[in-house]
């Protein structure tokens, strides 16, 4: 018997975070592992060029998140990973998705009202109808399972939505897909424990790549609560909670924050903080050192994408046949 498939992607814009490693690639990389499903990892760059870019830096965005897949577990051998804008299909099945998909349930969307606010030059119809591709990205691999950070649940509900009205009008064709959360399905800001970790923010941000030195410059900064007892509360010390968090994600014996609250029992904030530092930086030198060696053959990297690519392809298109034929568009 076929395997459910699952499906899930991440923008080239800017360097990756540990908010996308513990929300998203560590988390695909253990569903990859588990052997439940037949995965496709999907760089989504038609998402990416719906805010302000610069086109001589997308290729390089492009093989970079390629590397961080690779360099987070994931496997071609086994995977399927490909670049979203090599398979036509997402922007046809986008179009058609379109013509069933009411103005009102995109003018609620929290990310595009977010980001709209944020970019104000440039509310373009792309950012509008970005649910709408991503719904197509899912449903055109008829996926029942895509992990992300709880950010992106609204997404996928509208994925859920439209494909049940697409099957309710025209016939069956497409499943209803799962959101699928990580254990750490959030991190928040460095800077702003309030806020979420975001590219649009980099000062709060730790990026995967970021060496030694500035991961420890980075987490000495880090805002915490006023008081000095290292304990786990979340609703009344919500920066040193997240703080608790990210080193329960790194821990490589995943102990629970409260227990890790425990260990640090009697000593000092910046105690904490050091050895939170050491903790991080010595989980993602693998990391690090994977990418860098993955950066000296980029033409291993492109080649890996085009092959994908052609296997997703041919998964595509055997979809866009059957929504052709209940569309009556087939002749
Ligand atoms: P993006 O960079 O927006 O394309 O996000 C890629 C993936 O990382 C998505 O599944 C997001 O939900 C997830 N993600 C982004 N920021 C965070 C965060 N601060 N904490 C947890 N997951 C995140
Ligand atoms: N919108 C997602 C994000 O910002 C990225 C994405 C695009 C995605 N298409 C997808 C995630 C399909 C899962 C499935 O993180």
């Amino acid at each position: 018997m076929a395997k459910p498939i699952l499906f899930s992607g991440i923008q080239p814009s800017e360097r990756l975070h540990v908010g996308n490693y513990f929300g998203a690639l560590e988390h695909f990389a253990a569903l990859q592992e588990s052997g439940k499903f037949d995965c496709l990892f999907c760089v989504v760059d038609l998402h990416s060029i719906t805010e302000s870019f610069d086109p001589k830096e997308k290729k390089e965005q492009i093989l970079a998140v390629a590397a961080d897949f690779l360099a987070a577990g994931l496997d071609p051998a086994r995977s399927v990973i490909f670049q979203q804008s090599q398979v036509a299909a997402h922007s046809e099945l986008a179009w058609i998705l379109n013509t069933i998909t009411p103005i009102g349930e995109l003018e609620r969307m929290t990310q595009y009202k977010d980001k709209a606010a944020r970019q104000k030059e440039n509310v373009n119809v792309g950012l509008f109808d970005y649910p709408v591709l991503m719904a197509a990205d899912i449903l055109l691999y008829r996926a029942a399972a895509v992990p992300v950070g709880d950010d992106q649940l609204q997404h996928i509900e509208l994925a859920r939505t439209l494909a049940r009205k697409f099957n309710n009008r025209f016939g069956k064709t497409f499943i209803e897909p799962k959101g699928l959360l990580a254990r750490t399905p959030r991190i928040m800001s460095l800077k702003d424990p309030a806020k979420k970790m975001s590219k649009s923010q980099p000062e709060g941000c730790l990026f995967l790549d970021d060496d030694a030195d500035a991961v420890r410059a980075k987490i000495a900064r880090a805002v915490t609560d006023s008081g000095s007892e290292v304990a786990y509360d979340p609703d009344h010390r919500p920066g040193l909670a997240n703080l608790l968090d990210l080193y329960a994600a790194v821990d490589p014996d995943r102990r629970e924050p409260k227990t890790i609250a425990k260990l640090f029992a009697g000593k000092q904030y910046a105690d904490f903080k050091r050895g939170l530092a050491e903790a991080v930086a010595r989980r993602f030198e693998p990391y690090r050192k994977a990418k860098a060696e993955l950066a000296r053959h980029p033409e291993r990297i492109t080649a890996m994408l085009a092959e994908g690519s052609a296997k997703a392809n041919r998964m595509a298109a055997e979809t866009m046949h059957d929504v052709k034929e209940k569309l009556g568009l087939a002749v």
